[in-house]
């Protein structure tokens, strides 16, 4: 049985250990996150976050971490590079190279950042099933998730994973102990939602998908709230390249199409589709051709488990 006091307990006491610098770069995930927070507590201010504003970030997401680091005392900043990072993807449309670019981008920036901190260590938030996943000898490549896959081989900053050997539900564990507010929050992939804009991840797509992401997650959990539905383990909206045709108004449309998807699973190694109410989905499909009248005129909801799928559509 996992016993997150005790493993706190260990990691703190040995990554004290170091007496050098460290970055963490923090996405606003819960791995991330509960990372920088057990560093933080063994190192001090020996530790920055950097939290790097990519562009491809949830709603209301920066400004989020930025009162949560300030909250529990970690020494943070806050780098604005969306610019840097859209102009990286521009043509960009393999998600495979999307996951390289943002990647090796994060190491770029943490790299810059690092050097004027005079750290030496790099802490991730590296989890089982990202380097399950990403081959290291164990399986075959499914997807290279970037904290694993995207890495130069360049970088010169060692690493710290604290949370390497842990599942999912194991680092929620260690967040509830930790009293941080984002252990009951959904995973997030470390590329953001470049890879929920499937094709280019224009600043223009990547506004529809937050939007779309954002009224998916507040109508879910409200259904939750109410016990309509039991809060799905990852959910969110895809942005596809289809355009199909409908009516605004009286008059022909042309727009744009979002999934989306909603699964309950124990720990991405493998998941089941939800089954969300009818009424909830309409509620979500509404609303987003509602909001997003000019771009959006067609809502479908995925209903395939992985295996055969992944969780996310790239
Ligand atoms: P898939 O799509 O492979 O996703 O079934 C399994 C879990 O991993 C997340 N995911 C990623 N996380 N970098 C990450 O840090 C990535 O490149 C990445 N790709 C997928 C996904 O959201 C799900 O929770």
């Amino acid at each position: 049985m996992f016993d997150p006091k005790s493993f706190i307990e260990e990691q703190i006491s040995d990554i004290s250990e170091i007496q050098d610098k460290a970055v963490v770069g923090c996405s606003g995930g819960v791995d991330s996150t509960v990372a920088a927070v057990l560093v933080g507590k063994a190192m001090g201010s020996r530790l920055l976050a950097i939290y790097v504003d990519t562009g491809y970030m949830r709603k209301g997401e920066t400004q989020q971490m930025d009162e949560l680091f300030s909250e529990i005392g970690i020494n943070h900043k806050i780098i604005d590079a969306r610019e840097e990072f859209y102009e990286a993807m521009v043509g960009v449309i393999d998600p495979e190279e999307k996951r390289k670019i943002i990647g090796n981008k994060f190491i770029e920036v943490f790299e810059r950042e690092a050097e004027k901190f005079g750290a030496d260590y790099l802490v991730q938030g590296t989890i089982a099933p990202d380097w399950i996943e990403s081959g290291d000898g164990v399986r075959e490549t499914i997807k290279s998730h970037h904290n694993v896959g995207g890495l130069p081989d360049i970088m010169n900053l060692k690493l710290i994973e604290p949370l390497r050997d842990l599942y999912k539900d194991e680092v929620r564990t260690v967040a509830r102990e930790l009293d941080l507010l984002t252990s009951e929050r959904q995973p997030f992939p470390g590329p953001g939602l470049a890879i929920r804009v499937i094709g280019e991840a224009t600043p223009e797509r990547t506004e529809m998908v937050r939007e779309a992401c954002s009224i998916v997650e507040e109508e879910l959990e409200a259904a939750a709230s109410k016990g309509i539905i039991e809060l799905p383990w990852q959910y969110f909206a895809v942005l596809l390249p289809v355009k199909t045709v409908g009516v605004q108004g009286d008059k022909r449309a042309y727009g744009n199409t979002i999934a989306v998807r909603a699964v309950s699973s124990l720990d991405a190694m493998s998941a089941r589709f939800s089954s969300i109410p009818i009424e909830v989905l309409e509620k979500i499909s509404v609303r987003i051709t509602n909001t997003m009248k000019n771009d959006v005129n067609r809502v479908v909801y995925d209903i395939t488990d992985k295996p055969p799928g992944t969780i996310e559509w790239e």
